[in-house]
């Protein structure tokens, strides 16, 4: 026997039945948008390596480590996208969508590749649900985005271990005097040398290095939202001030740094805490200058990613039960002679009038069907055996009650149409 294939390492499948859970959570995070403005946008899912390099940034690990680059037949270097923004902020320039009426806002879902370490929680296929919202600096627009990240967690979905944090990053005006004044702090700690090279890339992200021991030397530096310039403190503000009008809870988080270099200003994660190490389950923020660095005008825009397959977890972690929505109402099965054509005809009403149906495959026993029934979840079992079909009536059994009727053939589409839809 020849050995099975194995899903490539980093990845896995999504099969039935967790992947009613899997689209149920895709629906909940799609939802806010859709109910905001944001038009639905879908993009290559590779680029020109070059956009990522610029986009995201070559300090990035996302960019220096972890991409799935490769040269295609015709000599180009192309990448699976890491993330969404670039290849999204690229589409939306390329079709002119900044000409337009502004803030021009979509929203996107699909998958992304980076190389990581896999573990719980960490794959090298990843997929989000994603906004971008472009040409807008308004601070509502921050509060806007914030709170439908909240809103489809907290409400939708209804996960309750989850803590939003929110941070300011500063701007091209503030950052690289607060940067100065961070490094200068910084070298005077006892560092390793890898959290010394990191500090010479990034000194903000030294910040959010998760060791204890590295955390206890940073307990004095100065942080990012006590060294804001005038206007961003002002944006910061307005921000909070928005998110308390919409109810949102939040968590002031001074070290917040992300793994993008695009961000400034509004920063945001969503953390949930029964997930361990890989605990993020989404973020986002403003980005400032990226649509520029990416050959547009001087506007502004913000966004976030959803990360589906984390956000599954903690609905799992939480105990929330997010099946049955995809369940069949009616399992119809044909015994005996000429039972067959009929049955597949009764079959390809129920679907057509919308009623979620299947069918006893195969013509096996009345047991092997039955069982069969019980495990598509039906509500009902309808039984076309050879005595019904000589009266023109079909047996209904309701599988919750065991209760058992009899109804005329022609009318039975009709009934079930009125009970299901
Ligand atoms: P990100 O923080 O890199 O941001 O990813 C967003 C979310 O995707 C994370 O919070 C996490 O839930 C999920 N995620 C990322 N990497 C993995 C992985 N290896 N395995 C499983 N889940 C993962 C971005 O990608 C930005 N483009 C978000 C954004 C949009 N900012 C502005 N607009």
């Amino acid at each position: 026997m020849t050995d099975l294939f194995k899903a490539p390492k980093g990845t896995y499948d999504v099969i039935p039945p967790f992947s009613e859970t899997w689209r149920a959570v895709r629906t909940a995070l799609s939802t806010p948008p859709i109910l905001s403005g944001y038009g639905y946008i879908e993009t290559p899912l590779f680029e020109d390596t070059a956009l990522f390099v610029r986009g995201v940034g070559e300090s990035t690990d996302v960019v220096s480590k972890e991409m799935y680059t490769f040269d295609d037949r015709g000599g180009r270097s192309l990448t699976l996208r890491p993330e969404g923004t670039a290849g999204v902020l690229r589409a939306m320039l390329e079709n002119r969508m900044d000409r337009g009426a502004l803030p021009a806002k979509v929203w996107y879902t699909g998958p992304n590749f980076r190389y990581e370490q896999p573990q719980s929680g960490r794959y090298r296929q990843h997929t989000q649900v994603g906004v971008e919202a472009i040409g807008s600096s308004d601070p509502a627009l921050d509060a806007e985005i914030i709170w439908m990240a909240a809103h489809a967690n907290r409400n939708l979905l209804g996960l309750k271990n989850l803590r939003l944090l929110i941070n300011s990053l500063g701007c091209g005006e503030c950052r690289p005097t607060y940067r100065a004044t961070l490094t200068a702090f910084l070298d005077k700690l006892d560092l390793d040398e890898a959290t010394r090279h990191r500090a010479t890339i990034n000194p903000l992200r030294v910040l959010d290095d998760k060791r204890p021991d590295v955390q206890a030397l940073l307990v004095d530096a100065p942080l990012m939202p006590d060294n804001l310039c005038e206007a961003c403190e002002v944006h910061h503000t307005t921000v909070l001030t928005y998110l308390d009008a919409l109810g949102v809870v939040y968590e002031k988080a001074p070290r917040l740094v992300r793994g993008l270099d695009y961000y400034v200003r509004t920063t945001f994660e969503l953390v949930h805490d029964g997930l361990g190490a890989q605990s993020a389950i989404g973020g986002g923020g403003r980005y400032d200058g990226l649509v520029e660095t990416l050959g547009g005008p001087a506007i502004g825009g913000m966004g976030f990613g959803l990360g589906v397959d984390r956000t599954c977890l903690a609905v799992q972690a939480e105990g929330i039960d997010l099946t049955g929505a995809d369940t069949i109402d009616a399992f119809v099965i044909a015994l005996g002679e000429g039972t067959n054509v009929p049955a597949v005809k009764l079959l390809g009403e129920l679907r057509t009038r919308g009623v979620a149906a299947d069918f006893a495959f195969d013509g096996r026993s009345i047991k092997a069907a039955m069982k069969g029934a019980d495990r598509s979840g039906a509500k009902v079992a309808l039984i076309l055996g050879q005595d019904e079909l000589a009266t023109n009536s079909i047996i209904i059994k309701d599988l919750a009650t065991g209760e058992q009727t009899t109804s005329a053939l022609d009318l039975v589409v009709d009934a079930l149409t009125a009970r299901f839809n």
